[in-house]
């Protein structure tokens, strides 16, 4: 298996059009792609998902927004995933969504969607702590669903003025960075294959 044949799935935390977090998820996919594979978005915009409610779910089975969601999670190898720290934790709409991914469906067969993928974790704001501390425990949550969260992390401190006109991150020391914690997902991913 090369690079090219990795899934590699990026889920922002933010929903907003001109969000930092899925600005830096772009930023560090070109590590992914400049190695020659590709990254698919997950848009927590357009999917939309209802909070969680096991009523709702018990009565109705998944809505369709969450079988999306879940059939993107299904199919990826690995995950790029970024947060906006909100009070010093991860985004509701980030913790519904993987909520919604962890329970088991109707057939109770697939309620361990993550499980024993890699995933690397990101973060960006506009302060001094770039959304370190939502990053504490998302990397409780990402464990509970039995992802290997890789030990390196990126919390890009004063993103609003971190990225040109590329996209890319100004400081190029950081842009490495990014790429490297994202492409080392991609590695993680094949050296986790089982070998013929
Ligand atoms: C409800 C709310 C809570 C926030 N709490 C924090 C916080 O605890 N720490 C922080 O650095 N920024 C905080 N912010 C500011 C966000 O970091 C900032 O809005 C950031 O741009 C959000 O990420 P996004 O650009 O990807 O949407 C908060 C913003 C909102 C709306």
């Amino acid at each position: 298996m090369s690079i090219g044949e990795v899934q590699i799935l990026a889920i922002s935390g933010s929903t907003r059009e001109e969000s930092l977090n899925t600005s830096l998820l772009r930023a560090a996919s070109e590590g992914i792609r400049g190695a020659g594979g590709t990254v698919t978005f997950a848009d927590l915009r357009d999917l939309a998902m209802p909070m969680y409610d096991a009523d709702l779910q018990r009565d109705k089975g998944f809505p369709e927004s969450v079988r999306e969601f879940r059939r993107m999670v299904a199919a990826g190898d690995g995950f790029l995933i970024a947060t906006p720290e909100y009070n010093h934790g991860p985004s509701a709409v980030l913790k519904n969504a993987l909520d919604w991914a962890s329970r088991r469906d109707a057939d109770g067969v697939t309620g361990a969607l993550f499980r024993g993928k890699p995933a690397a974790m990101f973060s960006a704001a506009p302060g001094v702590y770039g959304g370190v501390r939502a990053l504490i425990q998302l990397r409780e949550n990402l464990s509970a669903l039995g992802l290997f969260v890789m030990p390196g992390q990126m919390a890009l401190v004063r993103a609003k003025h971190a990225f040109d006109e590329d996209g890319l991150l100004n400081d190029a020391v950081l842009q490495a960075e990014a790429e490297s914690q994202a492409l080392r997902v991609a590695q993680m991913v094949l050296s986790l294959r089982p070998r013929d």
